[in-house]
């Protein structure tokens, strides 16, 4: 069956265009004016705009983490990413220390086959680098299909590594044509400070930003800089929320070293005040690295304006207000706290992450496009065209091209609606965006021809995403 999308407005990273797309055997086959195709289903997109399906390069599905698993699956996770006109996933793979990381991409991989709506890959963590790590991670290459790696350096314990570890992974990624994506927090230093802070009776939400003050991520990006200037990595800096976190890559960059820099959602339109909201309301909005005050926000949107920032993600980490981020609750402390993590409640103890993934065109697109920070095509570029190129998905993903994976969003720019809890897909019990108005929405979206969203309500089945094999 063929999909015709007839009188659309285009937006693709370089142009826009008033053209019809055919699409068949889930390819782009025909772009142009007046197409007609008497099998094909017909969309009629005047008056929206046609995007390429946005690409979700940092996401959290399936997270074992702080003593819990994350709330989503594929089946919500996926659906709630189209919901919102997030088409491909790319999800970081974390293994524990102690795990076979062969193993571990086999688990993942499992959670997503035959689940997931949306295609999919993963970034390979390396948790661990060992005698036996390269054959494992060459297998991963070469077997399984990945070609990214994810490294902590916060994260001291659980799945943070040490610098002969950090050095080896960059080496190996250098040596093998990979890219090495990057936490990027000084977890020395965190730890000393959530010592101090907790000692001094500093327990609530609002003591996670100053345990990780901008200074600490900075030096995680200076540190990882230095790493991948010694061994020559490809290197990709996660979630980058201040001033001179940015600044930092950006001397790297200057220097030569090949650095790429992603910012999320949440950074852009949330700040530090959220997670200083009264009666344990701040630990919805406790992620790492920290929201930040409202000035560096505005700095990443000068920033993604003027390309410095390549991508922007989600880092989509959702985890139940009640039951999960509750385990730190400084007023749990003789109870659930006490039962779930053997501790008092404290912020130290708050599952980090925000479930954000079904959000993060729409906040983009309202905080970004319509207040005139960035432009359609700046959208486009930041949010689903550059995670292609770097990540070696492009031009199958992240472009309206013949022979591109049909994978479409129209956009309904006249949409007036509002975000809330009791109507997002995601499987949390809270939405950190509860009550935002916003205008525009996904109305239909496409995976290579088949219409998961259609009239902004869900169309798909579950399953009809693919693995993304990378070379
Ligand atoms: O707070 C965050 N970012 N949670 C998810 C894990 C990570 O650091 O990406
Ligand atoms: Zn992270
Ligand atoms: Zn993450």
């Amino acid at each position: 069956m063929s999909l015709l999308i007839k009188n659309g407005e285009i937006i693709t990273a370089e142009r826009r265009f008033f053209a019809d797309i055919l699409c068949r055997g889930g390819v782009i086959v025909e772009i142009g004016q007046n197409l007609s195709d008497s099998s094909a289903e017909i969309i009629d997109a005047t008056g929206k705009y046609v995007f390429p399906g946005f690409i979700d390069p940092h996401v959290h599905i399936y997270l074992p983490f702080m003593g819990t698993v994350s709330k989503d699956d594929y089946a919500t996770g996926s659906k709630a990413a189209l919901m919102g006109g997030t088409t491909t996933l790319i999800e970081m793979c974390c293994p524990g220390r102690d795990e076979d990381p062969l193993e571990a991409i086999r688990l993942w991989k499992s959670k997503a086959v035959n689940i997931s709506s949306c295609d999919y890959t993963f970034h390979m963590g390396v948790t661990r680098f060992d005698e036996t790590t390269t054959e494992s991670l060459k297998s991963i290459v070469a077997e399984e299909g990945i070609t990214s790696l994810k490294v902590f350096l916060a994260y001291k314990g659980a799945l943070g590594i040490e610098d002969t570890e950090l050095y080896k992974t960059l080496s190996f990624a250098a040596e093998n044509n990979l890219i090495v994506t990057a936490h990027c927090e000084n977890a020395d230093l965190i730890y000393e400070n959530q010592q101090r802070l907790v000692s001094e009776g500093k327990t609530g939400p609002e003591w996670h930003e100053p345990s990780r003050p901008i200074s600490v991520e900075a030096d995680g990006c200076h540190h990882l800089m230095t790493f991948a200037e010694a061994t020559g990595a490809e290197v990709y800096v996660v979630h980058t929320s201040c001033v001179p976190a940015v600044e930092a890559i950006s001397a790297a960059r200057a220097r030569g070293v090949k650095a790429h820099i992603e910012t999320v959602a949440p950074y852009l339109t949330l700040n530090s005040s959220h997670a200083e909201l009264p009666d344990f309301e701040g630990a919805k909005y406790v992620m790492s690295p920290p929201l930040r005050s409202p000035e560096h926000g505005e700095f990443l949107w000068e920033k993604i304006a003027d390309g410095t920032i390549d991508t922007i993600a989600t880092d989509h980490a959702p985890f139940d207000f009640e039951t999960q981020k509750r385990m730190g609750d400084p007023a749990n402390a003789l109870d659930a706290a006490m039962q779930l993590t053997g501790q008092p409640g404290n912020f130290t103890l708050i599952p980090n992450g925000i479930p954000s993934v079904e959000e993060r065109i729409k906040i983009l697109y309202n905080d970004g496009v319509l207040s005139g920070k960035i432009d359609l095509q700046t959208l486009v570029r930041a949010a689903s065209t550059n995670a292609a190129k770097i990540f070696n998905l492009y031009p199958k993903k992240g472009a309206i091209e013949i022979g591109g994976d049909a994978d479409l969003v129209i956009w309904d720019p006249e949409f007036s609606g509002e975000i809330s809890v009791t109507t997002h897909s995601m499987a949390t019990d809270y939405s950190a965006f509860e009550g935002k108005k916003i205008k525009g929405r996904a109305e239909t979206v496409t995976v290579r021809s088949q219409i998961l969203v259609r009239d902004g309500g869900w169309a798909g089945k579950g399953g009809e995403g693919e693995f993304l094999w990378r070379k």
